[in-house]
Formats: C-alpha cells, sequence, structure tokens
C-alpha cells in the first residue's frame, strides 16, 4: 500500500489513509480521515464503485448532507437553499472513475487546442459536473497543460458537498466551485471550453436545449460546450460539440479492440440523440451505415481492428460530412457534421 500524504488545505493535521474503490481494486488517495471535509470525500468517492448500496449505508455518516445523496439517483437541491441563489440544474447521481474521460480529453487536446493557443489571456476550461470525485477535472488539467501551460481548469458542481470534497485538490490553475448551467466565474470571466459529460443523460430530453442555451451565452467568442456520454470506464464515448451559433459536429470515439460493430455506441449517446436512434431519424442511419460498412471491412481483421476501422470510414465518408481524416480515425474516433445527424423536428 503507498504511503499516506497529507492534503493541502485540511486542517485536520491528521495524516492517514484513505481508499477509493475503483474497478482497479482498491486505491490509496491519502487523505486524512478526520477532517470532515474529507470525510464527505470518502463517502462520495465511495459511491462511484458498483458495490451495492448497503456497502456504503454500512459507513458512519459524518454528514447529513452526505446521508441525503448516498441513494443513487436523482435528488432535488437542499431544500435549506433559496431559490434565488441555487445553481441552474439539479444534483444527480455522482458516478465516475479515473480515466474515464480520456478520449474527450484526447480530443480537446488535439483537433481543439487552437481554441486554447490563441486564447490571448489564459484560457478558462470548465469542468461541468464532474462528479463525486473531482479526479476528471484533475485529469483534465494535467493533460490540457500540455497544451497551455496557463490553462485555468474550474471544476463546477452543483452539489455543494462534492464542491467541498474537491477542494483540498485545489492548485496553481485549478479550483472548485459551486454552480450549474450557469457557469459562474469570477469577473464574469468566458470560459474557452465547457465540457459537461454525463451530466445531461440524466435530464429529460426537453431539458437540454435550454441547459445549452445558458452555456452557449457564457461562451468566450471562440468557445465551445461539449456535451458528451461515456460508459463507465470510457471505451465507448460520444460527444456534441456545441458553439455560440449552435450544435456543429457528433463525435464518436470507440476502443477498436474487441468492437462488435460501431453502432455499440447507441446506449451512449449524448441526451440530444439517444432517444433519436430509431428507423426515420438521421442518426440511425448513420449508426447502421457505419455498422454495414464495418461488416463489409471484415476481411481487414487480419491485419487488426485498427485496418478495418479505418476502411470502414474511409467507405462511410463518400456518404457523409465527415469533418476530420485518418490522424483522428486511427484513434477509433471519427466526427459527423451536426447537420447530417440531427434530430428531425
Ligand atoms: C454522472 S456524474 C458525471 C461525472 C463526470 N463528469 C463523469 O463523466 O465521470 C454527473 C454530475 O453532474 C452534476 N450535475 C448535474 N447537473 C448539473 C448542473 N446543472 N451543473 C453542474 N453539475 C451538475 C451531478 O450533481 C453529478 O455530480
Amino acid at each position: 500500500m503507498p504511503p499516506a500524504s497529507p492534503v493541502p488545505g485540511c486542517s485536520s493535521g491528521e495524516v492517514c489513509t484513505l481508499i477509493m474503490a475503483t474497478r482497479f481494486g482498491w486505491t490509496d488517495i491519502g487523505i486524512p480521515s478526520s477532517c470532515k471535509t474529507c470525510s464527505v470525500f470518502r463517502l462520495l468517492v465511495l459511491t462511484t464503485t458498483h458495490l451495492p448500496a448497503e456497502v456504503f449505508r454500512r459507513e458512519p455518516p459524518c454528514s447529513p448532507v452526505v446521508a441525503e445523496y448516498l441513494e443513487p439517483g436523482r435528488s432535488a437541491y437542499p431544500a435549506r437553499v433559496p431559490s434565488r441563489q441555487r445553481p441552474v440544474g439539479t444534483v444527480t447521481r455522482g458516478t465516475t472513475n479515473p480515466n474515464r474521460l480520456r478520449r474527450c480529453d484526447r480530443w480537446i487536446a488535439g483537433p481543439q487546442a487552437w481554441r486554447l493557443r490563441r486564447s490571448v489571456q489564459p484560457p478558462v476550461v470548465v469542468d461541468l459536473g464532474y462528479g463525486a470525485s473531482p479526479i476528471t477535472a484533475v485529469e483534465l488539467h494535467d493533460r490540457l497543460r500540455a497544451v497551455r501551460e496557463d490553462v485555468q481548469v474550474v471544476g463546477i458542481e452543483i452539489e455543494p458537498a462534492r464542491v467541498a470534497a474537491a477542494r483540498p485538490l485545489e492548485r496553481d490553475g485549478l479550483s472548485f466551485r459551486l454552480g450549474g448551467f450557469e457557469v459562474p466565474l469570477d469577473g464574469g470571466v468566458r470560459p474557452t471550453v465547457v465540457r459537461a459529460f454525463n451530466v445531461l443523460r440524466q435530464y429529460a430530453e426537453d431539458e437540454v436545449a435550454g441547459a445549452w442555451s445558458l452555456v452557449q451565452e457564457r461562451l468566450a467568442p471562440d468557445g465551445l460546450l461539449v456535451d458528451g456520454t461515456c460508459d463507465e470506464i470510457g471505451r465507448r464515448a460520444a460527444w456534441v460539440a456545441v458553439d455560440a451559433s449552435g450544435p456543429v459536429s457528433l463525435t464518436v470515439s470507440l476502443r477498436m479492440g474487441g468492437l462488435e460493430r460501431p453502432s455499440a455506441v447507441a446506449e451512449r449517446l449524448p441526451k440530444a440523440l439517444i432517444h433519436r436512434n430509431v428507423p426515420g431519424e438521421p442518426v440511425h442511419a448513420f449508426l447502421t451505415d457505419l455498422d454495414r460498412a464495418w461488416a463489409r471491412s471484415a476481411p481487414r481483421s487480419s491485419w487488426g481492428a485498427r485496418q478495418r476501422f479505418l476502411s470502414t470510414v474511409a467507405e462511410v465518408r463518400e456518404r457523409w460530412p465527415l469533418l476530420d481524416g485518418p490522424s483522428r480515425w486511427r484513434l477509433g474516433e471519427l466526427t459527423v457534421d451536426w447537420a447530417a445527424v440531427a434530430p428531425t423536428a
């Protein structure tokens, strides 16, 4: 077991071990357990696992706020907060996982890096709805620092205990605050990127447009909202890129090894599309065409799944307006113009 480490900002002074359950097993994350904030963090982190709920309930509840959110599912915002101060949105399940959002991070740090580089001021990137543990915000900061060393990543969560739990991990260029789709930032700063992953999926389809439009209003001139969804460990992901003018693209990113067919991403489509994967809708036609091309490319499997995927996408490009090229396809990723897959009215 790795040695425990002190956490900056924790007042308890006591250093002991805190373990985090992930699909990889139990991980020592070295949080002092006698600090109330850290205890909150502990309970919340535990809720991100796939262990049965009874396991969590046996943990001594360290705060009534946490107890409210131990039950999986959607919760109302705490009634004691006056409505005018409430962030826009609804507290939802905080499920997250380390490295889960790597595919989207790679895209932001790749084809979208120009947005960060062009910013005269240090660019602000928001991880909206980072969940029960702030791990995805920490990873986003690590990855984007390679693009712009002065990038400011701000994790925004609608659930107060999750913000308190994340604060001990603040560092230069990484901070956490309470908020919702109104994207509150100091001094009215406008974010260059807002990544909202696995957030809107727990809302109703007819809530998407309103949420997008609130975030759009906040974006910097070159800014982008990335509204995405993925599976528990990030092997299948899809996201819609929305700029100030509206949605611009749909990206699908898949782990190619062991892929049965590209439409495996269907159950991870963003909320704006997931209910539209039915005959007659463009996104259904797109996924069906991908599957057919994948089937026709089966002989390429002898050179590996990547060659099969490259051949699949090269064929599909003849019929669909893809916005990227082989360097992205090699990663199991493809981006199509939103206009081609947008839902019918
Ligand atoms: C399923 S978790 C996703 C965590 C992380 N983004 C990921 O993909 O692993 C969704 C989180 O979004 C938060 N959330 C929901 N609506 C929100 C909103 N309007 N603004 C900020 N956070 C929100 C929930 O409280 C929850 O913690």
